[in-house]
């Protein structure tokens, strides 16, 4: 099996502009609870669509089993329990 390969972004709040980092090694849910923001979860595997967030700028890499393949293209939210970012900065309303 092919593991993914994770490179490191970051998160950058909508509202306030603050940026958060994300590890290579870290979800961006992670990050984001790390930085004090509560998002709701509940399965950490892209499949139960609790943690979807809204993206305002960036473009998602989407790694979840979620979202349809027009709501990907929509390009305005993201399941951050698992999925990353393809661009160095994912905007998002939290
Ligand atoms: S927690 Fe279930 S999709 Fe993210």
């Amino acid at each position: 099996m092919t593991e993914a390969i994770n490179t490191p972004f970051e998160i950058e709040i909508a509202a306030t502009g603050q940026r958060i980092a994300v590890g290579a090694s870290q979800t961006a849910l992670a990050a984001l609870q790390a930085a004090g923001f509560d998002i709701p979860m509940s399965c950490e595997q892209g499949v139960c669509g609790t943690c979807l967030t809204g993206v305002k700028g960036g473009v998602p890499d989407h790694r979840d089993h979620f979202l349809t393949d027009a709501e990907r293209a929509a390009n305005d939210a993201f399941t951050p329990c698992c999925s990353r970012s393809q661009t160095p900065v994912l905007i998002v309303d939290v």
